[in-house]
């Protein structure tokens, strides 16, 4: 079918979304083609145009953040059909390998090759012309390529879900909210009267306030230079909000007696590596500081007082999708949100038309948005 989609072409020079005419392939093997009703502007998009995440191939089809309908099928389809509500997840998960079958699916081996530049099964999908007019097979992100109206998605990706959830709150399903929520929930493991901070309040920070509310945290600190961040982390449930990692020092001393935070979560921008000292100063002995922001791909220097890391026995946790399993978490959440324990329409601050998806990144960057969504009209 032909539609339109955003494509960098140039990933890495931060050149921009160019949207344009592509030709999306019937599904294959194991596919679906989804109708999308919306899909989130996550910050992991925008690290293929600045190359925080480097790229060796192009053209990409960005997004990776989105819900809509199910049109059609390919063969060996045996779990969804055409009109299922679905949810997509920019990590895949396969049921079947080691990582899926020990409970760590956020881990599924297809995941690893999300950035590959193409299907599952190695070939193309989507198809672009580029300015000579020769066709190009365009990569997409996380296997999915959700800034276009329809998506052609590989089964282990697609998550059914009610059809009372709105499609366009259901997007933010695919990737911000179980990241943030998760690294608070299962990633920090945070317990009942914690002392949590929260470093970054975007749209993967402000779902780690939810979900350190959800787990009973006593106090939760939200950092983030934005006044606009600061007074949303309230409303979604911090106790304090600041602007920067000094202030909160001085907080967490207060609120906990000199002892130090419990948790400390780090979904800011990008993960510069003076980040994480400032982190582990203010955790308790025995605490846990949870990093979910992306890192420079090729950053090694890394400031960290390892000795009073290691006597002090505080644990460094990396957290991939927040450590939340696909097919368990995505029903979990919507639950959630149908009973009132979990915000989605107001985590959407603005939407765009696909066309403004460079002012949608440009929000973005400006701390405008706790999530920006592209929405897209029948
Ligand atoms: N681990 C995963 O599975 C996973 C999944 C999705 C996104 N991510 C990453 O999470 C990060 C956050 O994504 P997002 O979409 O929420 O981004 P965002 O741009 O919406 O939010 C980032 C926030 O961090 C704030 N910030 C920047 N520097 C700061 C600092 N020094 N101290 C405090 N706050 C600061 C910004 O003002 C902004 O509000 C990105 O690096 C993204 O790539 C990771
Ligand atoms: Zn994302
Ligand atoms: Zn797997």
């Amino acid at each position: 079918m032909k539609t339109k989609g955003a494509l960098l072409w140039e990933p890495g020079t931060n050149s921009g979304w160019s949207v344009e005419e592509i030709e999306i392939d019937p599904p294959q093997r194991r596919e679906v083609m989804v109708k999308l009703a919306a899909s989130g502007v996550c910050h992991s998009d925008h690290h293929l145009d600045d190359g925080v995440i480097p790229l060796p191939w192009a053209p990409v089809l960005g997004g990776h953040e989105g819900a809509g309908v199910v049109t059609e099928v390919g063969p060996e389809v045996h779990d969804l059909e055409v009109g299922d509500h679905v949810v997509l997840s920019f990590l895949p998960s396969c049921g079947k390998c080691r990582m899926c079958v020990s409970g760590r699916s956020n881990m599924c081996e297809l995941g690893a090759g999300v950035l590959a530049g193409y299907a599952p099964d190695g070939t193309h999908r989507v198809h672009a012309r580029d300015a000579d007019g020769n066709g190009k097979g365009v990569g997409c992100m996380s296997f999915l390529g959700t800034f276009a109206p329809y998506v052609c998605a590989p089964v282990d990706a697609v998550v059914k879900i009610d059809e009372d959830i709105p499609l366009d709150k259901a997007a933010l399903i695919g990737c911000g909210v179980p990241t943030g929520w998760g690294s608070s929930v299962y990633a920090a493991d945070m317990q009942l009267g914690d002392t949590v901070v929260v470093v970054g309040i975007g749209g993967v920070g402000i779902n780690a306030v939810q979900g350190a509310r959800h787990k009973g945290a006593r106090n939760i600190i939200a950092i983030d230079p934005v006044p606009f961040k600061q007074e949303q982390a309230q409303e979604f449930g911090a106790t304090h909000a600041v602007s920067n990692y000094e202030e909160a020092a001085k907080l967490v001393e207060q609120l906990t007696n000199g002892q130090g935070a419990d948790r400390v979560v780090v979904t800011v921008g990008v993960a510069y590596g003076n980040l994480l000292n400032p982190a582990q100063e203010m955790t308790r002995r025995g605490g846990v500081i949870v990093l979910t922001s992306a890192a420079p791909i090729l950053q090694r220097d890394v400031e960290f007082d390892l000795f009073t890391f290691a006597m002090s026995g505080k644990r460094l946790q990396g957290s991939l999708y927040g450590t939340t399993q696909s097919r368990n978490d995505i029903p979990l959440l919507t639950d959630l949100y149908r009973t009132g324990q979990l915000k989605l329409d107001e985590l959407i601050t603005r939407t765009y038309a696909l066309e403004d998806i460079n002012q949608a990144f440009a929000d973005m960057q400006k701390g405008l948005n706790l999530r920006g969504v592209i929405v897209y009209e029948d």
